[in-house]
């Protein structure tokens, strides 16, 4: 049947999910299957009630698609969709609780503290800056609890940074998450499943030309250099995508993730979150990987919904 790309609606990555969808619908178009882009909007639900599609692929970044909401909506209707499940997507999409369960498989992450706006504003700016700067040191990151593409992201290098930058997360949640500044290279780690299990694709290297992998660096082209893949060792290609793995399985995600690393001079890597819905922009790294693997996008998302939909 036909296939329902779902891209855009109110998150704050509207315009990223947008340009992932159109991406994803036009390779599967190559590919032959009838597919039709929907906004996520009021007309969504009559229009999946009067014409069941055959599956639907969730192309929507943030907010209401990687939270799991809309997922529910298709459980509910009966609708094969591709990715995880709403369960999973809540954990993976809640950044505080994906590195606890990530730390519980052993799986290193940054150290971190919680702080929703509400503790914030009782401590103050003064006695945060203090507190935290003494848990965690400096640099350090704050990120919104439940964001993606760096939105509501800030590398803090001085305490009178932090107020600030902490202010700046809250726009995007009620919950900001702190947590020490790894130095390293950042790598991203696909998994996909067409049926015969999960397995990693190519890591990729991203340097951002500014040195900050910020929402400009990702969608500009040719404002950061990815190399895959990665010039990693061996031995740390196999630890980026074992970790991934891990990550993939033990959340129970389906079909595809994307999980973001940082690899030290040590050779630690260090798990920073993961995507149940990673973009297909053309400056996203899942097409990068899925290229360097030799695979084509259109068949290898057709595959991924075949499998889905049987
Ligand atoms: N959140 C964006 C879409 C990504 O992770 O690729
Ligand atoms: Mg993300």
């Amino acid at each position: 049947g036909r296939v329902v790309v779902l891209a855009g609606g109110l998150s704050h990555e509207r315009d990223v999910s947008i340009r992932s969808g159109r991406r994803v619908a036009e390779a599967l178009r190559s590919t032959g299957l009838e597919v039709e882009e929907r906004d996520v909007d009021s007309s969504l639900l009559p229009a999946l009630l009067a014409d069941k599609p055959g599956c639907v692929v969730p192309m929507l970044h943030g907010e209401t698609g990687e939270d799991g909401t809309i997922r529910e909506i298709l459980e509910l209707l009966g609708i094969p969709y591709v990715g995880a499940t709403p369960a999973a997507c809540r954990v993976a999409f809640d950044k505080p609780v994906a590195k606890t369960v990530a730390q519980r498989y052993g799986v290193h992450t940054p150290a971190s503290v919680v702080l929703p706006a509400e503790s914030f504003r009782e401590l103050g700016a003064a006695a945060v800056m203090a507190l935290i700067v003494e848990r965690l040191g400096l640099p350090l990151m704050v990120k919104p609890a439940k964001s993606g593409s760096a939105l509501g992201c800030a590398v803090v290098r001085t305490p009178e940074e932090l107020p600030g930058a902490m202010v700046n997360a809250y726009a995007y949640g009620t919950v900001a998450l702190l947590e020490q500044f790894i130095e390293g290279d950042e790598v991203a780690v696909p998994i996909i499943d067409t049926g015969d299990g999960p397995r990693a694709l190519p890591v990729v290297g991203i340097k951002p030309d500014g040195g900050v992998y910020d929402y400009t660096a990702r969608y500009t082209a040719g404002s950061t250099t990815f190399q895959t893949p990665a010039g990693l060792s061996d031995e740390l290609t196999a630890e980026c995508q074992r970790v991934a793995m891990t990550i993939h399985e033990k959340f129970g995600l389906r079909d595809f993730s994307r999980s973001d690393l940082i690899v030290d001079a040590s050779g630690t890597v260090w798990f920073l979150e993961v995507n149940v819905a990673p973009g297909f922009t053309e400056t996203s790294t899942v097409p990068l990987s899925v290229q360097a693997a030799g695979l084509e996008l259109g068949s290898l998302m057709a595959g991924i919904i075949r499998s889905a939909a049987t």
